[in-house]
């Protein structure tokens, strides 16, 4: 079986215990950092900003993949990347040029992710899906973990998987939100490449053997 990576999602993390966190993720089975920036407009909540992040950047030793859950995310765009993102993703929903704002960020050095509210449709991102690295599926409605996984994302993973290979792209899939053992493989069956787990992963007794057993599970 294909090799289904795992995010864990900082915002589930202790603040007051950050680098602890960090140094886990680095630790572990775990092949990218989730890092979730809300701007309180876009979702109603604000995460974390600009210092944060660049105090996790210093520590992480994965891929840093940026999730931005803000409006107007063109204006933040060579921001993210000398902060030391490595994916930048945009919602959908908060982009009026997304073909532009795709080229924006690839010239800054960065892949280049889309995320998707549970309402949209994944035939909306057909037309651009070449220039895509990443799509981001919502599996909840953005703004909060630990919230309940909305069942019709293994419908979209199916339909976005089907767009991916007709256009004969290499997008990965992300699923964002919800995600927990009992979905996991389900998903990645569904053709899911990248999994983002926040209270799963932090909030479980023992962490770093919560992504091993993860990892082992969608390996099996
Ligand atoms: C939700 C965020 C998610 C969140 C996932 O708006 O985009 O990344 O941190 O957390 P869990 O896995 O707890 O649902
Ligand atoms: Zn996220």
């Amino acid at each position: 079986m294909k090799n289904t990576l795992i995010a864990p999602s900082v915002l589930a993390a202790d603040f007051a215990n950050l680098q602890r966190d960090i140094e886990m993720v680095n630790n572990s089975e775990a092949d990218w950092f989730h890092i979730d920036i809300m701007d309180g407009v876009f979702v109603p909540n604000i995460s974390f900003g600009m210092p944060v992040l660049e105090a996790i950047a210093r520590h992480a030793k994965k891929t840093i993949d940026v999730h931005l859950m803000i409006v107007d995310p063109d204006r933040y765009i060579k921001t993210f990347a000398d902060l030391g993102a490595n994916i930048l993703t945009v919602h959908f929903e908060a982009t009026t040029h997304l073909h532009r704002t795709l080229q924006a960020i690839k010239a800054e050095g960065m892949k280049a992710g889309v995320a998707i509210n549970p309402h949209t449709n994944v035939s909306l991102l057909e037309d651009v899906i070449n220039d895509i690295d990443l799509v981001c599926i919502m599996s909840v409605n953005p703004g909060f973990g630990g919230q309940s996984f909305i069942e019709n994302t293994y419908k979209k993973v199916k339909q976005l998987k089907e767009i991916i290979t007709k256009n004969g792209a290499s997008t990965l899939i992300e699923i964002d939100g919800g995600v927990t053992s009992k979905n996991a493989v389900q998903l990645a069956e569904a053709g899911a490449d990248v999994l983002v787990a926040g209270n799963f992963v932090f909030k479980a007794e023992n962490p770093t053997q919560t992504i091993t057993d993860l990892k082992k599970l969608l390996a099996s």
